[in-house]
């Protein structure tokens, strides 16, 4: 079976320069979720692009290398370009000449590339319910409350299939029908290219409809409009509130997955936000409002509190994100603990059983297994040894307004509160830094670091200080 996905047009009621299958469900591009079912369920598939006709390949052929591999993307997607876009009927005609001959032998499935949540199983299930019927043409259709800006299903006095109108071209009663068009095709192959050949643009947008190749009256080819009983496969999107209803039923499908295959445990699943890019490895707990995005992976009986944001991240086995902190494109390892309100930026590496307290922020920062960052620090561009601890308030200077430097801390050193470390700089192992000391050279392992401002006590001044402003502000009063 070959699969056609319809992707060339631009989406103009999403009011956007961007092109509509780009928009993002699950972090997906909506458009994704037409090639993976295609993808899934046949054996070629064919994309149609024109409008950011580049941007829109790169992303689903990007995407599908991720879920299906290179090679098989190589070997079963193409894409073919419509320019200008004249109508869905234009586009499928376009996808033909790309696949050239076996396109008239085999079965054909066309798919719109606005419905963000088809799956394979509706397209088999279309095609097996095509070759029970021996028909030529058929596509899905189902009933809706609001019928607004979709193609209404006509049938006659004794219900039998007669054609799909398009909105803009009904009559008043016509508009009234409720069971309208998914946008789900099944075509025999060998007659959708003589068929294509006798389109015409006669109607109110000027354009090549697809849908009035399904003519129930000709009684050469058979086609039927079958209903769907899982409407929501066939939600298209042509606003973006109609996005946002998408997103929430294609979220909770993903949610509902990895509950069931993994025993991931979402606290309040409408807050949550998972990634379809992510990974996950066994049970673990998503707090409310915690978002996970790109390929990250989560391990076994990992804790995210809450309030997270998670880009791109390695979070192992046992690690505890705690409420409100950000990670980005950084690994935690096996029983680190992070937050609450941390930050912990590209390419940070927070060793096992580490800790990063509250608002430490992170960058290009290693911490090794069991240091501890426990409160108010930036560490940037820093190698932490195993076992330090760094004290609350500690700064690395890694940046002296042209370039970054590295700053070096060796295993079970101890930096005190409040210390600044002015990179490049390498405090040595076991080394000891004072509180409020600011570093501006090595120091050697074992050693004592030190800088203060002699302290001065003065008996008794606090008293005589009070006793004369007292006595200023009388006489300014009298
Ligand atoms: C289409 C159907 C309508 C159906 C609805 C279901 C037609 C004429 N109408 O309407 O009966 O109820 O889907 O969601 O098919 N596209 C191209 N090239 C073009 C035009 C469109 O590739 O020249 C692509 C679009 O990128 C989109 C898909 O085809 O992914 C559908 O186009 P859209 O404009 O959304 O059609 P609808 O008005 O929704
Ligand atoms: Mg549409």
């Amino acid at each position: 079976m070959i699969g056609v996905c319809l992707a060339a047009g631009r989406g103009t009621r999403m009011k956007s320069a961007r092109p509509k299958v780009l928009f993002d469900v699950n972090d997906e591009p909506l458009g994704f979720a037409s090639v993976r079912a295609a993808m899934e369920a046949c054996d070629d598939v064919c994309v149609v692009v024109g409008y950011k006709g580049d941007d829109v390949r790169a992303a689903l052929e990007s995407r599908a290398v991720e879920v299906f591999g290179a090679a098989k993307v190589k070997s079963s997607l193409r894409f073919a370009v419509q320019d200008p876009p004249r109508g869905t009927g234009d586009a499928v005609r376009v996808a033909l000449e790309s696949l050239g001959k076996k396109a008239s032998n085999d079965d054909i499935l066309v798919i719109n590339g606005d419905l963000p949540l088809i799956r394979a199983v509706t397209l088999k299930k279309l095609k097996a319910a095509a070759h029970e019927l021996k028909l030529d043409a058929a596509c899905l259709s189902m009933r809706v409350a609001k019928p607004a800006g979709l193609g209404r299903i006509l049938r006659d006095d004794q219900g039998r299939f007669v054609g799909i109108r398009e909105e803009k071209d009904c009559s008043k009663d016509e508009k009234a029908i409720r069971e309208v068009n998914g946008g789900l095709y099944f075509f025999k192959g060998a007659l959708l290219a003589q068929a294509l050949k006798h389109l015409k643009t006669n109607n109110a947008q000027g354009e090549f409809y697809l849908t009035d190749l399904l003519d129930g009256k000709d009684r050469t080819r058979r086609a039927e409009a079958l209903g769907i009983k899982s409407p929501w496969d066939l939600q298209g999107v042509n606003t973006t509130y109609e996005l946002a209803t998408a997103r929430k039923v294609a979220q909770a499908r993903l949610q509902r997955r990895l509950c069931e295959d993994f025993g991931v445990d979402f606290e309040d699943p409408t807050t949550a936000y998972v990634s379809a890019r992510a990974t996950f490895k066994g049970s673990c707990r998503v707090g409310p409002g915690t978002v996970i995005r790109g390929a990250t992976t989560i391990g076994t009986d990992v804790l995210l509190e809450g309030q997270n944001f998670i880009e791109n991240a390695v979070i192992e086995d046992g690690a505890q994100v705690k409420w409100g902190s950000v990670i980005e494109s950084s690994t935690l390892r096996v029983g680190a603990q992070v937050g609450p309100y941390a930050r912990v930026r590209p390419e940070s590496d927070v060793g096992p059983n580490a800790k990063v307290g509250n608002f430490v922020e992170l960058k290009k920062t290693k911490l090794g297994a069991g240091a501890k960052a426990s409160h108010l620090t930036y560490l940037g561009d820093a190698d932490v040894g195993a076992e330090a601890n760094i004290g609350c308030g500690t700064i690395t200077c890694n940046y002296d307004g042209h370039a970054k430097h590295k700053t070096v801390i060796g295993q079970g050193a101890f930096i005190g509160s409040d210390s600044q470390l002015v990179a490049p700089v390498v405090i040595g192992d076991g080394a000891y830094v004072a509180s409020g000391t600011t570093v501006t050279k090595d120091v050697p392992a074992g050693a004592l670091a030190l800088s203060r401002v002699p302290m001065v006590v003065k008996d008794g001044y606090a008293v005589r200080l009070n006793q004369r402003h007292k006595a200023r502000k009388a006489a300014q009063k009298k």
